[in-house]
């Protein structure tokens, strides 16, 4: 991003008006979809999220040994990745995968590096992205069995049974055309082939409910102090829609539809929602003012994840996050 466009944002950020115009101007040149702006936010941050510089709450080893894992595989010691592939999957290596929404090209990387694919193609609107996927790729001798494109996939066109495995990590919930994206999928499946989601499912727009910001608020208040300083806010609060589109226009635009929408063109045949309607917000912050070597603060991280297990179980909350394995289905229009 360059300066003047820094300076814009920056205004954009501080006067009301300002972003309600810049939101109509977006919603008339391109009208539902948010591809171009999105590709820009990310960019600017590809290089950061690839070198583990930018830290969710996912990122973090304790959270996913011991909150994520036990919920997906019911294991501390097996990610996702291995649980879908031993669970769902029996012809190994998998000839053709398609990967939606490849960021920087980790996930793909690592599926051909273990052995999983033979061949993996990405697809991401951001050429930054791109750019780096290819340029680690081929650092890694593997450029012949990936390949990565720029894609907006609210538009996407795929060939018709051409895939064995499509994996959508974290990219659903930023895109806009769920029901043409589901279509295409389902198409471009080979027979037998399975869709695989790991994505935040939430509120759109991270429009918390009520209930959700006053037990993220209640369990921020008791926590160390020197985790509570760790947050830049003292109060988690519900972002106003118009900064939400300012700053990615593309964020969780329309996530609390993924599953249902999902619903009406696959057949859901393993779901492990996986909380984070609590946790995703408070940790994502919280996480660096705790002492991962103190058994104190371990203690109260494993309450914390306890916590929101128990709230989701009881279906006091429901789960913001979830993994699912899906088949199109025969009967969807
Ligand atoms: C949260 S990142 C996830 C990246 C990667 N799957 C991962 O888990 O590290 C979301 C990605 O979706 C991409 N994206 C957002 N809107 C898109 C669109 N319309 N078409 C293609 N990619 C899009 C972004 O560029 C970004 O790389």
């Amino acid at each position: 991003m360059n300066r003047l466009e820094r300076w814009c944002r920056l205004r954009l950020s501080k006067h009301p008006r300002l972003r309600a115009l810049a939101s109509e101007v977006r919603r008339r040149v391109m009208p539902s979809r948010w591809g171009a702006l999105a590709s820009q936010h990310w960019d600017d941050r590809v290089g950061d999220v690839e070198a583990g510089r930018q830290r969710g709450w996912l990122d973090w080893p304790l959270v996913e040994e011991e909150h994520i894992r036990l919920q997906i595989s019911g294991d501390p010691q097996v990610y996702y990745l291995q649980y879908f592939f031993d669970q769902h999957v029996e012809e190994r290596p998998v000839g053709r995968i398609l990967s939606l929404g490849c960021g920087g090209g980790n996930l793909e990387r690592a599926l051909v590096e273990i052995g999983v694919a033979q061949r993996v193609d990405g697809f991401d609107v951001s050429p930054e992205s791109i750019r780096l996927a290819n340029q680690l790729a081929s650092e890694a001798g593997l450029g012949d069995r990936l390949h990565y494109e720029v894609v907006d996939i609210d538009q996407i066109e795929l060939p018709t049974g051409a895939y064995d495995v499509v994996i959508a990590k974290m990219a659903l919930h930023h895109l806009e055309n769920l029901e043409h994206i589901y279509q295409q999928v389902q198409a471009c499946l080979k027979p037998g082939g399975v869709l695989m989601i790991n994505e935040f499912v939430g509120p759109s727009r991270f429009q918390w409910t009520d209930l959700q910001l006053q037990l993220m608020n209640e369990v921020l208040q008791v926590l160390p102090e020197k985790a509570r300083k760790a947050a830049p806010f003292l109060r988690v609060l519900r972002p106003e829609l118009e900064d939400m589109i300012t700053l990615d226009p593309s964020e969780s635009v329309r996530s609390a539809e993924v599953i249902p929408v999902l619903e009406q063109y696959f057949e859901i045949i393993d779901f492990k929602p996986y909380g984070g309607t609590l946790l995703h917000i408070l940790l994502s912050h919280v996480m660096p003012g705790f002492d991962l070597e103190d058994e104190k603060d371990l203690s109260i991280l494993r309450l914390m994840f306890l916590y929101e297990r128990t709230l989701i179980e009881h279906e006091v909350l429901p789960s913001d996050f979830a993994f699912l394995v899906a088949r199109p289905r025969t009967d969807s229009a």
